[in-house]
């Protein structure tokens, strides 16, 4: 099982606030230098699901961790968006951030991680924008939309959030996240994790289980990507099982498929070891 590892050297003074195209705040941490690797998180939490990647991989990448709309420092001025705004706003921060510092060409192509919530805005990014990508990686995630029952419980949990809050309408949620052995165990990733959800506020969650519930389906485009793509899931991970997650990640060619050991739905959190050292070989590979 992958441990806890000491920060290298976490620096997060590389805290930017870009004014979006619309007056919003787009709220993005950035560390290191080298080819650009964003990572985009996943519900409902902010960059600091990223701790152990921008900390670690910042040694070799331009590790840029960006928070979506009302997340973290990021404002939510318009709350009915969709996961493809969400892909324009990586695009935006691409254009402002991944430009080589030691030439004036820009460094178009990067790596894009994104992680249950981020792999489906990952997806949205790869139809509209897949030039621009070198490699892509889904984290946790998966590629179907929901069904009937499933877009109702996001919009119950919108309502509820709107209603009774952010903390009633997340109940239960870290143990569907977590392993069983983070919850009763990890004392500090578990409060970690409570933060990022706790501190969101409830107009972001009814904002987000809305435009989750209205995600297309990416089954039948799964074959069309052409990209180097990456499949990572945890072996406890209830959200996005190993089983059923292989089977989809067999429907784009040559992808890389690993279960992380140890870790449920939060693999960079709770495996941050194996999931560093995974992407160090896909981004070596690739680059
Ligand atoms: C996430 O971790 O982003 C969520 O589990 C995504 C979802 O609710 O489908």
């Amino acid at each position: 099982m992958d441990m806890e590892t000491p920060y290298r050297r976490l620096d997060l003074s590389h805290r930017l606030s870009l004014l979006g195209p619309r007056g919003n705040t787009l709220s993005v941490i950035a560390a290191g230098n080298g080819p650009a690797l964003m990572l985009l998180h996943g519900f409902p939490l902010d960059h600091r699901l990223w701790l152990k990647q921008l900390d670690h991989l910042s040694d070799t990448y331009h590790v840029i961790a960006p928070e979506f709309r009302g997340f973290g420092n990021s404002t939510l001025d318009e709350p009915n968006y969709t996961l493809s705004d969400l892909a324009d706003d990586v695009e935006y921060i691409r254009t402002h951030l991944t430009n080589d510092r030691d030439s004036q060409t820009p460094d178009k192509q990067f790596v894009l991680c994104g992680l249950s919530m981020g792999g489906y805005v990952a997806l949205e990014y790869w139809l509209r924008f897949r030039a621009n990508l070198s490699g892509l990686i889904l984290a946790n995630t998966k590629p179907q939309a929901d069904d009937e029952a499933g877009r109702s419980a996001r919009l119950a949990m919108a309502e509820k959030a709107r209603t009774d809050g952010t903390r009633e309408a997340l109940r239960g949620m870290p143990e569907k996240l977590l392993s069983a052995n983070s919850i009763s165990h990890r004392r500090e990733l578990r409060s970690l994790v409570e933060d990022m959800m706790f501190s969101t506020e409830s107009n972001t969650i009814a904002a987000a289980q809305t435009a989750m519930s209205g995600r297309r389906d990416f089954n039948s485009h799964l074959s069309s990507i052409d990209v180097p793509t990456l499949v990572i899931t945890g072996e406890h991970d209830l959200l996005s099982p190993p089983d059923s997650t292989k089977q989809w990640a067999s429907a784009i060619k040559d992808a890389k498929f690993k279960i992380l050991s140890g870790s449920a739905h939060l693999s960079p959190l709770e495996s941050p070891n194996e999931f560093n050292s995974v992407i160090r070989e896909f981004c070596t590979e690739i680059t």
